[in-house]
């Protein structure tokens, strides 16, 4: 387990090419490895996570090779997926446990899904009673991993998600993209839709509108050829980091800017935030931009609701931001925190607290009066890749030293993360 140390800088400055996006890396593969034929893949993230689908996927009998930077993906077909010989093993990832679980379930044989420590405790029922109500049979420790799960032939079905769960709402089309009739979702607020987007480049037929995907299966997906944009979550923490840092000036290249993602650009432009967008391209039926970000003067402002599921993985660094802008930020809604890699309302209040931050805890989220100087301290990753990230960016803007510990979590999502730190670091 190492640590970190991190020290104030007047500014960051530089061009940045981010790694791959984790959402659309995971799709990207495991789309492949059901389509026929060959699909190949560029940009796809080094991440842990996605790592981990690519080895259970492996475990699946399925090719996967690396040639001249690109990835390729030979298909099994929809039906030739074989039993694993070992437990599929998902690591920290609950995008790999919950969406692998909507293939596995419509496969004619049982399997094994498990994690780690953190992935053990997140809520799986979630995933399980629409995939048993289609048909498959699932066995887990009181709703949580490890999931044996009983393939077989499914059902379609018409399921109304109680959260806004783009894991739960790609699950469910997947299995559905098996069964016979039209399976539909509906979410109470839009989530990330790259499911629906990348289903269309592999030949599917879905329909999607605000809040509703559907599939009509039984389907058969033909190969495809994908270029993964990079993470506009990885981008957020740089982002915040120039809007903090008085003369920084950042540019972000290639960055993904599907606008069910793109809440932290909202939220921050709503906080005052000056990022400008340019050479928007469509690719792979995913949108991408270049991004500049300058230093400015935040504001606190109120956010919840219809944005929550568009900002959930940046509401840490948007935490750290909301404590150096003037006035109030509260945010709510966002429950849904306590069930990622750590509890992030407490992990976040907790850190932001040892820091010095005025901020309270709520149910749903929490509240920060601004602005306070930051002070070096000693923080707690909880093994949370996104909570070291945002706490090496207010270590940057913090007096004194600020020491994490445990980061190694950091390549779940971002390995080199800490040498681009050091490379756009002015000191
Ligand atoms: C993800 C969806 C989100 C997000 C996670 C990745 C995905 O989770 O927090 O990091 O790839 O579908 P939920 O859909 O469960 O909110």
């Amino acid at each position: 387990m190492s640590d970190r140390l991190l020290r104030p800088v007047p500014a960051i400055r530089g061009s940045i090419t981010l790694p791959g996006d984790k959402s659309i890396s995971h799709r990207a593969l495991m789309f492949s490895a059901i389509a026929t034929g060959l699909s190949t893949i560029t940009g796809l993230a080094a991440a842990e996570d996605v790592q981990n689908t690519l080895l259970c996927l492996k475990k699946l009998g399925v090719g996967i090779k690396k040639q001249k930077g690109k990835i390729i993906v030979t298909g099994a077909g929809m039906y030739g997926l074989q039993r694993p010989q070992k437990v599929l093993d998902a690591g920290n990832s609950g995008t790999t446990m919950r969406l692998l679980s909507g293939i596995l379930a419509a496969q004619d044989f049982t399997s094994t899904i498990d994690g780690d420590a953190s992935l053990r405790k997140r809520p799986m029922r979630r995933i399980i009673e629409p995939l048993e109500n289609m048909g498959a049979r699932i066995d887990s420790q009181d709703f949580k991993a490890p999931l044996t799960i009983h393939g077989g032939t499914l059902r379609a079905i018409d399921y109304a998600s109680s959260v806004a769960s783009a894991q739960v709402k790609s699950c469910i089309l997947l299995a559905g993209s098996y069964a016979r009739g039209f399976t539909r979702v509906t979410e109470p607020a839009v989530s990330r839709d790259h499911t629906e987007r990348m289903l269309q480049e592999f030949g599917a037929n879905i329909r999607h509108k605000e809040g509703m995907a559907g599939i009509k299966g039984p389907i058969q997906l033909k190969s495809a050829e994908l270029d993964v944009p990079g993470d506009i979550s990885a981008a957020a923490f740089f982002i915040v980091g120039a809007c903090l840092l008085p003369d920084s000036e950042i540019e972000l290249l290639n960055v993904g800017v599907n606008p069910t993602r793109t809440g932290i650009l909202d939220a921050l432009a709503h906080m005052g935030a000056f990022i400008k967008q340019d050479d928007v391209e469509l690719r792979s039926n995913e949108p991408r931009a270049r991004l500049i970000v300058t230093s400015k003067k935040l504001h606190g402002a109120t956010f919840g609701g219809l944005l929550i599921p568009r900002i959930i993985d940046e509401i840490p660094i948007l935490a750290v931001a909301a404590t150096q802008a003037e006035g109030v930020t509260t945010i709510r809604d966002a429950g849904e925190l306590r069930m990622k890699e750590s509890d992030r309302i407490m992990t976040i209040v907790e850190n932001l607290k040892r820091m010095g931050a005025n901020i309270r805890e709520t149910r749903d989220g929490m509240i920060i009066q601004g602005p306070t100087r930051l002070a070096g301290a000693e923080i707690e990753s909880y093994g949370d890749h996104r909570i070291v990230m945002s706490f090496s960016i207010a270590g940057l803007i913090a007096d004194g030293e600020t020491l994490i510990r445990d980061v190694d979590c950091v390549n779940t999502s971002f390995p080199g993360f800490f040498e681009l730190v050091d490379k756009i670091s002015h000191v």
